[in-house]
């Protein structure tokens, strides 16, 4: 599959490290212009941006963007307008894994997790599709996971956000199709990541034995799978999740 995003214009957030560098890295090789945020880690993102340039020669810029403040959202995409005069494709990647049973979660965890897995996602998709509707074209992906279908114990935050992020996906994909904005959400199971770094051995190899496919996830198996949706290739798929986790959703 060659897929060319030459003159397009994509925005990844949490970019710096895991899924969103695999993301930033697949679209600079496609070549498009990439802007990704990111919230703290300043020399990460800055070697994301320097191995894009070194291996793609891409146009790739990291900004520090806190998901969790409309306002700095608001500014961030007003840039990237201004400078290109179009936005073509959102992917809200970036999120807060937490922990923890329901009633160890504090309303400061909530809160929190809200703010960063939902409220951000509801932030850039504002933003984008108001550039999106004039241009009468646009693709956003929403990255959830397995556990917004399949939630397990400890996960009462994350599950609930991605849930909430799947319904709003659909409601956006239905408001805004006659606009030719297509909206979409990822589902990875387990992916090697740092999250998957901490996890214990043992565990790990039972995920795997309950994969149909043999094995944990790769960010380029994420990569892929978003290439794919905001290409033209996926021109008539909206509303949709993608599960990318190599059949664990059966189980
Ligand atoms: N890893 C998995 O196995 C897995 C499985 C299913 C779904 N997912 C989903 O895939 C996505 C990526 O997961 P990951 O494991 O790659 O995450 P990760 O390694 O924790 O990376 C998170 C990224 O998001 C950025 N970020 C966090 N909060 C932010 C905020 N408020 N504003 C801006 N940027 C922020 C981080 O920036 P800094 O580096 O500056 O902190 C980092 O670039 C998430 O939506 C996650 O729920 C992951």
């Amino acid at each position: 599959m060659n897929i060319d995003f030459s003159g397009k214009v994509v925005i990844i957030t949490g970019g710096s490290r895991g899924i969103g560098r695999g993301l930033v890295r697949h679209f600079a090789r496609s070549h498009a212009t990439v802007y990704f945020t990111y919230l703290s880690n300043e020399d990460l993102a800055a070697a994301v941006v320097h191995e894009c340039k070194e291996q793609y020669g891409a146009d790739v810029t990291g900004r520090r963007v806190d998901g969790r403040s409309g306002p700095d959202v608001e500014s961030f995409m007003d840039t990237v307008w201004k400078a290109h005069n179009r936005i073509d494709v959102v992917v809200n990647n970036a999120a807060w894994i937490p922990r923890g049973l329901f009633l160890q979660m504090s309303g400061q965890d909530w809160s929190e997790g809200i703010s960063a897995n939902l409220n951000s996602v509801i932030a850039f998709c504002s933003s984008a599709i108001k550039y999106m509707i004039p241009a009468k074209s646009g693709s956003i992906i929403n990255i959830s996971s397995r556990s917004a279908l399949h939630p397990g114990r400890g996960q009462a935050v994350y599950s609930a956000t991605k849930g909430a992020v799947e319904s709003l996906t659909k409601v956006l994909a239905l408001e805004y199709g006659s606009y030719n904005i297509r909206v979409n959400t990822i589902a990875p199971g387990l992916i090697e990541t740092d999250v998957a770094g901490t996890m214990q051995t043992e565990l790990k190899k039972k995920i795997v034995e309950r994969t149909p496919l043999g094995r944990i996830g790769t960010v380029d198996d994420v990569g892929s799978a978003a290439l794919f949706l905001a290409s033209d290739y996926a021109s008539y798929i909206t509303g949709t999740q993608l599960l990318v986790t190599g059949g664990r959703h059966l189980d």
